[in-house]
């Protein structure tokens, strides 16, 4: 499938970012609502799907609306990751997206993510392997601007597009940035320059900062913090309007998520997207606190309940 085919239903080209302990399947199926182009799963490891691990299977879970949608795998064995790639739980997804941008020590020690970077042939290889499996469904690969600097970075834009990439993302910072510092999206009209659709990510808030990348030869932008308790920033950034009901995306995202989940692992999870829904909020600072010791959902929900009127409504009107 092309990429024009895949964002052909899109209000704009947008991609949620894939983000570990963020973009589960239910957060992801919210950002639809908004009108997200194509979301990405959390990076599953294709070892541990290979191994059968029932937790990556799990973490795997996707709602049938969340159209399209890729599954992210992280790893360094061509082999393995072809093989994960036909795993029942994986080939629902639309698409595969390969990490190779991971800056975490603990992936990078292993020889997955952001070490790739550095061996490209290999990185090549797993691309190459991975391509094969899927046949005709879409591969993209995201990627850094590089190790410690950005001196390489076209030569591997050049490489995805040789092993079978069908697009990419590229995160403008470099490994050794990790987050902080501001993305430097000069290199972008070189990388487009390459032929590959890029998706320009990191920073993204904006349709200022969309409407930009695309003048300056990006396919469409990928967001990741931007988005996160706040998923109508898709909307923002078409330019559509918008409402929230913050009570109910919250009640929404814990009663999707226990479809797969225990309590104790919705209510946990809940936690750090409850302090993200209500950042910014005059007086959510306490409920907060308060989330952060609930023991049971039921009790998050009482107190983001207590907080927020069922019927508080936010609104592009009154931004
Ligand atoms: C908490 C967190 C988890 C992340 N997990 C992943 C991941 O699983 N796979 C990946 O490719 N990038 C991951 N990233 C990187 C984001 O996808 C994105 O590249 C980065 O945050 C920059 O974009 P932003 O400024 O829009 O957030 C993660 C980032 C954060 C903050």
């Amino acid at each position: 499938m092309s990429v024009d085919k895949l964002f052909a239903n899109a209000p704009a080209k947008t991609i949620l970012a894939p983000m570990a302990g963020y973009t589960d399947f239910a957060f992801r199926d919210i950002c639809r609502d908004y009108g997200v182009g194509l979301t990405v799963t959390e990076m599953v490891s294709s070892k541990a799907l290979v191994m059968g691990s029932e937790l990556s299977r799990r973490m795997l879970y996707r709602l049938p609306s969340d159209t399209p949608s890729f599954c992210q795998i992280f790893g360094h064995e061509p082999s393995v990751m072809a093989e994960s790639v036909l795993v029942d739980e994986v080939k629902q997804y639309d698409g595969i997206d390969i990490n190779m941008g991971c800056p975490v020590h603990k992936i990078v020690s292993n020889g997955d993510g952001s070490a790739l970077l550095e061996k490209p042939d290999l990185a090549a290889k797993c691309i190459s392997a991975v391509k094969l499996a899927i046949k005709d469904k879409p591969l993209s690969v995201k990627f850094r601007l590089g190790v410690a600097d950005s001196n390489h970075v076209i030569d591997f834009a050049k490489m995805c597009k040789d092993s079978g990439t069908d697009f990419i993302t590229v995160h403008f910072r470099t490994r050794k940035q990790m987050y902080s510092g501001v993305a430097d999206y000069s290199l972008l009209e070189n990388i487009a320059a390459c032929g590959l659709p890029v998706f320009a990510n990191g920073d993204i808030t904006s349709r200022e900062q969309y409407l930009n990348l695309i003048d300056r030869g990006a396919y469409g932008v990928s967001v990741g913090r931007g988005a996160v308790g706040k998923p109508y920033l898709f909307a923002q950034l078409a330019g559509s309007p918008w409402e929230i009901n913050l009570y109910d995306v919250i009640s929404r995202h814990a009663t999707e998520l226990a479809k797969v989940f225990s309590d104790r692992v919705v209510c946990n999870e809940m936690k750090k997207h409850v302090a993200a829904y209500l950042k910014g909020m005059r007086n959510a600072k306490s409920t907060v606190v308060a989330v952060n010791s609930a023991k049971t959902t039921e009790e998050l929900l009482k107190l983001v309940c207590g907080f927020l009127s069922r019927d508080y409504v936010v609104t592009s009107n009154i931004e």
